[in-house]
């Protein structure tokens, strides 16, 4: 084996980019090799920063032979922030950087051999689409700073704007940073825990303009301060939600128990084709709300051929797809776990006037509210977070041998993981991928799963 010592240089092969973006080299005999910032294809010379067993880690010091695909990143800060990862490649390579990805997964990590061929659906125009923003908030020579986290700490990279974020959240952001210095308030520190200013969290109605800002510290703004605030409203007129967030907390997580509405509506509106969504602080919306409509539709054309009894879309968030469907299906119930995306849910509803004889929602998890006993024409769309469905609801849809099955992931490895589970029983009919996500590592994958028939099962 060739030994790769920590500190030494050596050229290496670039030989793909794997899920979370870094490339992959193997040199002959060796343990693989990730690095960032690197292209399949290239020949690059790097060193060695951590060495295990089966694998090591390397920083590029130079590209000696470029890939087709490398073009210079559109951002003057993309690497050092940890927010994109593929911005030195073509819109193009990044596309099909991700169909390897996800048949990768398939294949390794699933054990699938064979699924239907499959398009991920590109943006036209791939930058300025994220509808939110989380931007951590410090202090660089006793100044006032926000931006995002380096990748791996929590050192503020600052950027003049970020070029995936809806173009309003960039100029609220430079405007908010401004009245919290004119006003004198301090960053938070973690390492002293004093300070007041935590991070600024903005999102927007990418169809309506509207935006919606929560304020999170330590400590409550004065009674001044939040006053002055408010008057913001009146000078931005695309600003129309105000809330403090307090989390006295020591901790990585971004929001504290409670926001409290300081200016303005509760919620900020956005639209979905037809439907219009609210948006809280806290609930679950798609962040690109153009691809959104795409990956929604998808589920439409998937769920007309199924001629479904009760539809549940389970891992609801605030009710956006069930939502979707309401106008062509019924009997569809939303679960789940997030009271603020729940009660989102309901206004929703509320607002594209569906009654809940259509739509129901329900708070909770889905392990304990997806019924025990389920009709085989009974259709189930899971829509989990990234670590996947559990253990229970793969074996409670298997034992009622449900027909199809709608499986929405924003995770190809855990998704690979599931299928792995559901494959004695399920085979992938259709499946699409959507790139929610572009610049970044990120993508969406649907798949239509239909039982199989009685001679295609081994077991289960
Ligand atoms: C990917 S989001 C759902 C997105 C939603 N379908 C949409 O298109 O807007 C995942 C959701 O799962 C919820 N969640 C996480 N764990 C859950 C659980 N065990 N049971 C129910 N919901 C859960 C989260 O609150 C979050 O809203």
């Amino acid at each position: 084996m060739v030994t790769v010592e920590v500190g030494r240089e050596y050229l290496l092969n670039i030989e793909k980019i794997v899920y979370g973006g870094e490339g992959l080299a193997r040199p002959e005999d060796g343990p693989v090799v990730f690095m960032e910032n690197v292209l399949p294809g290239e020949s690059v010379k790097a060193r060695i920063i951590e060495r295990k067993d089966s694998m090591a880690r390397a920083e590029l010091i130079e590209v000696v032979t470029e890939a087709d695909c490398r073009i210079i990143p559109d951002c003057p800060v993309f690497f050092e922030c940890g927010g994109c990862q593929l911005q030195h490649a073509s819109y193009q390579a990044q596309l099909e950087f991700k169909k390897a990805i996800i048949e990768e997964s398939l294949e390794r990590i699933g054990k699938l051999e064979q699924w239907p061929d499959f398009e991920v659906a590109g943006m036209d125009f791939p930058w300025y689409y994220r509808n939110k923003g989380q931007f951590p908030v410090g202090e660089r020579d006793g100044e006032l700073i926000t931006g995002f986290y380096k990748a791996g700490s929590h050192d503020i990279i600052e950027f003049p704007e970020c070029k995936i974020q809806h173009q309003p959240v960039n100029r609220l952001l430079d405007k908010v940073l401004d009245f919290f210095k004119e006003h004198n308030i301090k960053a938070y520190d973690e390492r002293t825990d004093q300070g007041t200013l935590r991070h600024f969290l903005i999102r927007s109605g990418y169809c309506t303009g509207q935006l919606q800002l929560t304020v999170v510290v330590r400590d409550s703004l004065s009674a001044d301060v939040l006053n002055e605030l408010k008057g913001f409203i009146d000078k931005e007129q695309a600003l129309v939600s105000i809330y403090q967030n307090i989390n006295t907390e020591k901790t990585n997580k971004i929001l504290g128990e409670t926001s409290e509405l300081i200016a303005g509506q509760a919620y900020i509106v956005d639209y979905i084709g037809r439907n219009k969504y609210s948006i809280y602080p806290e609930s679950f919306f798609q962040v690109n709300t153009v691809q959104t409509e795409k990956l929604y539709d998808i589920i439409v054309d998937y769920v007309e051929k199924l001629n479904p009894g009760k539809i549940y879309d389970a891992f609801c968030g605030s009710g956006a797809i069930a939502i979707y469907l309401a106008d062509r299906f019924e009997n569809i119930t939303g679960i789940d776990i997030s009271l603020e995306s729940i009660q989102a849910a309901r206004v929703n509803a509320e607002l594209n006037g569906i009654d809940g004889s259509t739509v129901d929602f329900q708070l909770g998890s889905v392990e304990d509210l997806l019924p025990e006993v389920l009709a085989a024409d009974d259709l189930v769309i899971f829509d989990p977070p990234r670590k996947g469905l559990p253990d229970e609801t793969v074996k409670l849809i298997k034992a009622n041998r449900v027909e199809s099955l709608i499986y929405v992931s924003c995770n190809p490895t855990t998704l690979a993981r599931d299928l792995k589970k559901l494959s004695d029983s399920y085979r992938i009919e259709k499946m699409t991928a959507v790139d929610m996500f572009p610049q970044t590592y990120h993508v969406e994958t649907v798949c239509l799963l239909e039982r199989k028939i009685e001679t295609e099962n081994t077991g289960g």
